[in-house]
């Protein structure tokens, strides 16, 4: 952490810091000890005098007593210097309080009192990014999930809740703009050029959601209606050289504020909603009561910077922190346990937003490679822990992929399981019933059953056991009788302090097809009349076997359509079933599941072909159903897109008893140019056919798409023509979906090309930090010769700092998560630049060494000199004195 050692000017020490305490081993902090608080504040002013070096943060608590009348009052702080303390009014000496480590203790308290207190803080020196910080010269805030007792020392869990009033104080021509959360209910001049701003919050909430601003910045307006004519100003701030990005943003503002009314019949309340993009940013966004604060690569877009891809994440972003509004701040978190809470639920809404705005299987395939390449590995690792966890050391490394993407799969299943009504009966009862509240994961269910007169309890173990649920099926038919038999298994893989898995509630989508691809009606056993499509059984039991009556000759299955449920699956297929699904299932998700099962034994066979040194052989078949595909003008381009996407090498790797990632790589290489040679024609036709599309709707996005995937193919199969087309392709490029597409297909091509492209490129955009980032991330992944070398290089690029996440982030994380074949080189040298770099930031941001120390966690799964490598690795971070509880945290879970 950036443990801000702070003289003692004042009569009290600062608290010690998180790092100090470290050398003791960190402390779990356990779900089953939840006890609620024994104070409540119910009001708190505060007033900032801001200065970079040293900030003064006076606040004045309004707290009754809710619980025993022996009970102290204990804030949370840290590192913070207490100046003055005041109770109703009479200063208390340092015999009056207890101040030990981060806890400010008081006793005998009357029922209701008023404590004031006076911090000193020091943001120019945090390079934690938690709590009041400086970014490119400007005052801002993170405080979720524990950064309000950076700022002073407070109640800081989110069960406690409070009306706001920000008083901000700073020198006028520095910090043109202040800003908190809420109404603006005063501003004016003060002496000495300095001047002042107050902000009120009528809504009461917990201090995670406090935010303040202050800088110098401009700001883009527009404007909202909500549906019973409340006027909302909207405002985007940022730096006055970015204002001419950010349209995007607020016309996405705009989309999301409209989609919550129409979808869920939830509308804004205040008049104000601000968002403010800063540079140095832990994570994506954050939404703060009507101040929400973003990362600027999820804010700043023009067509020429960034991608499609971008714009999309950039949609989906700005819906999910507005969408937070009712699912997070309105309604709240009783405790940390319960984040999936705000969370599973917010990302299932602005899945559920962009599938609205786009094209909903596309949408879906997206989420599910994103669950099944992110979530499935950790939740097959020794960080696997349940939607609702039962314990943390530091909670900073718990916003994780099953919190948030395994925890919208349970909201999805609740709704498939309830239909989109009675989900929405659901849902209106929950925000109804737990408004102004913070509350479990628990009263969620119970809203969902209550409104539905349904039991989950069963369902309800999706929420407390972690590790993915296998699901294996098979189907026999009798020709005699005319059924068809489905038995479907599910189990679970043991995880740690989980050795025994209970069956779980799932719901299988599925569909019989016949001979000609049309639906077969389903009729069970015991049933009266067949219905017609498909239909959701539900598993409940380890084993069930489904009777299909009327059923005259073999059908294909098409199973967990639409991936009905976080699971793996495994049905016996044959090639020519796959070849069949991919032409004619009529779910859409399941046809391009088809195609990448199909590719997955492919894969398989040609990974098993460089093991054993064999020749490499392009499997006919696949290649023909691959160029079916391809040549099917009925699809939309960005279904065609993902159809021809072939897994990635960390799902191919996830299939593998011990990871061989060489061979993967070689594998998954060699199919590529295979088809970009045997294809290569219609290739060549369809990249004709989709170039030049205009414009920035979906269709013209789904068209680039495949467009740049039939360039990388036609790179990939090495062809010099094919270079050259990628060279105009860069050269003729208007925008950044088309460049980065040359840029990555010419990735293959070592030579001339590429270089000039590289170097293009980067004396091009060498001073907009986020477009230098797609610069870096191409390097950082290249699996060419050298990466080692090159990484370094990149770390010491003018543009490269390790104090900022997002350039920590497109170099040092992708390298560790999308060069595997480096990352993993046999002698180590990877694993090690990745410590080393780990050890150096744990001394500046503990929370971003935390995450790419997980890079290093699943060291089991790889050959015993990998896996030595690894463990030497995580042995040294556990070892290194003054380690950060993040790290630490993350580093020894992974070794026991
Ligand atoms: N709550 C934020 C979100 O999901 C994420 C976040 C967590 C941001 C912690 C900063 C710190 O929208
Ligand atoms: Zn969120």
């Amino acid at each position: 952490n950036a443990i801000v050692h702070h003289g003692s000017q004042a009569h009290a020490q600062p608290g010690c810091s998180r790092k100090m305490m470290k050398e003791t081993a960190p402390a779990a902090i356990h779900l089953k000890d939840y006890a609620p608080p024994r104070w409540r504040i119910l009001s708190v002013d505060l007033c900032f005098v801001l200065d970079p070096e040293d900030t003064r943060v006076r606040s004045r608590l309004t707290l009754v007593r809710n619980g025993q009348a022996e009970a102290p009052l204990q804030l949370n702080g840290q590192d913070l210097v207490l100046h003055h303390i005041r109770l109703d009014d009479r200063p208390l000496q340092p015999g009056d309080y207890h101040l030990e480590g981060e806890t400010l203790t008081l006793h005998d308290l009357p029922e209701r009192c008023e404590l004031s207190l006076e911090t000193g803080i020091a943001p120019a020196a945090n390079t934690a990014l938690e709590g009041l910080y400086v970014s490119g010269g400007n005052f801002c805030t993170q405080c979720e999930a524990e950064g309000f007792r950076r700022i002073t020392w407070f109640l800081d869990r989110p069960d406690v809740m409070a009306v706001y009033t920000v008083r901000i104080e700073a020198d006028k021509a520095r910090y043109p703009v202040l800003l908190s959360n809420g109404n603006l209910t005063d501003s004016g001049d003060l002496p000495e050029g300095r001047h002042f701003a107050v902000w009120h919050d009528p809504f009461p909430k917990p201090s995670y959601l406090f935010a303040l601003v202050a800088g110098d910045l401009v700001c883009r307006r527009d404007g909202f209606t909500t549906r019973t004519g409340r006027e909302v100003d909207l405002r985007i701030y940022v730096q006055r050289h970015n204002l001419d990005k950010c349209d995007h943003a607020m016309r996405s503002l705009q989309a999301s504020m409209g989609w919550d009314e129409d979808t869920f019949g939830r509308e804004y309340d205040l008049d104000i909603y601000m968002i403010v993009a800063v540079d140095d940013f832990n994570m994506g966004a954050m939404e703060n009561k009507g101040l929400n604060v973003f990362n600027s690569k999820y804010v700043l877009a023009r067509p020429d910077t960034a991608t499609d891809d971008d714009f999309v994440a950039i949609e989906s972003v700005i819906a999910h922190e507005y969408f937070h509004n009712w699912s997070g701040n309105r309604v709240t978190c009783r405790d940390w346990f319960q984040l999936s809470l705000k969370e599973g639920l917010t990302v299932f809404r602005d899945q559920e937003f962009t599938a609205d705005q786009s094209l909903r299987a596309v949408k879906r395939i997206q989420d599910v490679q994103r669950l099944r390449t992110l979530q499935f590995p950790e939740d097959a690792g020794p960080m696997a822990h349940p939607v609702r966890p039962q314990s943390y050391i530091e909670i900073n490394n718990f916003y994780t992929m099953t919190v948030y993407e395994k925890g919208a799969e349970v909201v999805r299943m609740i709704q498939t399981l309830l239909g989109r009504e009675g989900f929405r009966r659901g849902l209106d009862l929950y925000f109804d019933r737990h408004d102004g509240q913070a509350v479990t994961t628990d009263d969620f269910v119970k809203a969902m059953e209550d409104a539905n007169a349904r039991d989950l309890s069963r369902f309800r173990r999706w929420y407390d056991q972690a590790g993915t649920p296998l699901l294996e099926a098979t189907g026999t038919h009798d020709p005699e009788t005319a059924t068809y038999r489905l038995t479907v298994r599910q189990s679970c893989l043991p995880t740690k302090g989980q050795p025994e898995k209970l069956p779980l509630h799932i719901p299988l989508v599925m569909a019989l097809l016949d001979a000609r691809g049309r639906e077969i009606p389903l009729r069970l056993e015991g049933e009266d009349s067949a219905v017609a499509g498909e239909r959701t059984l539900e598993l409940t039991a380890p084993t069930h076997v489904f009777v299909f009556q009327d059923v005259p000759e073999l059908p294909v299955p098409s199973l967990l359509r639409g991936f009905s449920a976080p699971v793996n699956l495994r049905f016996p297929y044959t090639d020519a079933q796959l070849a069949f699904l991919m032409a004619h299932d009529t779910d859409d998700f399941n046809r391009w599941e088809a195609g990448q099962q199909f590719a997955l034994k492919v894969l398989q066979g040609l990974i098993e072909a460089v093991q054993a040194g064999q020749p490499l052989m392009l499997d006919a078949r696949f290649a023909q159903a691959f160029g079916q595909v391809l040549a099917n003008g009925a699809l939309d381009a960005a279904l065609v897109a993902e159809a021809l996407t072939l897994p990635g090498e960390g799902y191919l790797a996830e299939q593998m008893a011990v990871v061989d990632v060489d061979a993967i790589h070689q594998a998954r290489q060699f199919l590529r140019q295979a088809l970009g040679a045997a294809l290569g024609d219609r290739f060549r036709a369809v990249y004709e056919a989709t170039a030049g599309a205009q414009g920035m709707d979906a269709t013209a996005m789904g068209r680039r798409r495949l467009c740049n995937l039939c360039l990388a193919y036609l790179c990939a199969s090495g062809e010099a023509e094919a270079v050259a087309l990628a060279r105009t392709h860069y050269g003729s490029a208007d925008n950044m979906t088309d460049a980065m597409g040359a840029l990555r297909a010419l990735l293959d091509c070592p030579g001339e090309a590429r270089d000039q492209a590289l170097a293009h490129f980067e004396a091009r955009w060498r001073d907009d930090p986020l477009v230098l980032d797609k610069w870096f991330g191409l390097q950082a992944m290249d699996a060419a010769p050298g990466a080692l070398d090159r990484v370094r290089g990149l770390m010491s690029h003018p543009g490269f700092s390790i104090r900022n996440p997002n350039r920590v982030r497109a170099v040092l994380g992708t390298f560790a998560m999308a060069n595997p074949v480096h990352f993993h080189a046999l002698d180590g040298s990877g694993h090690g630049l990745i410590t080393d770099s780990v050890l150096e930031l744990d001394a500046l941001n503990p929370q971003i060494a935390a995450r790419l120390v997980t890079s290093l966690s699943r060291w089991r799964r790889f050959d015993e000199e990998r896996q030595g490598s690894m463990r030497r690795c995580l042995e040294r971070i556990v070892a290194h004195p003054g380690l950060s509880r993040d790290v630490y945290e993350v580093a020894s879970r992974s070794l026991d």
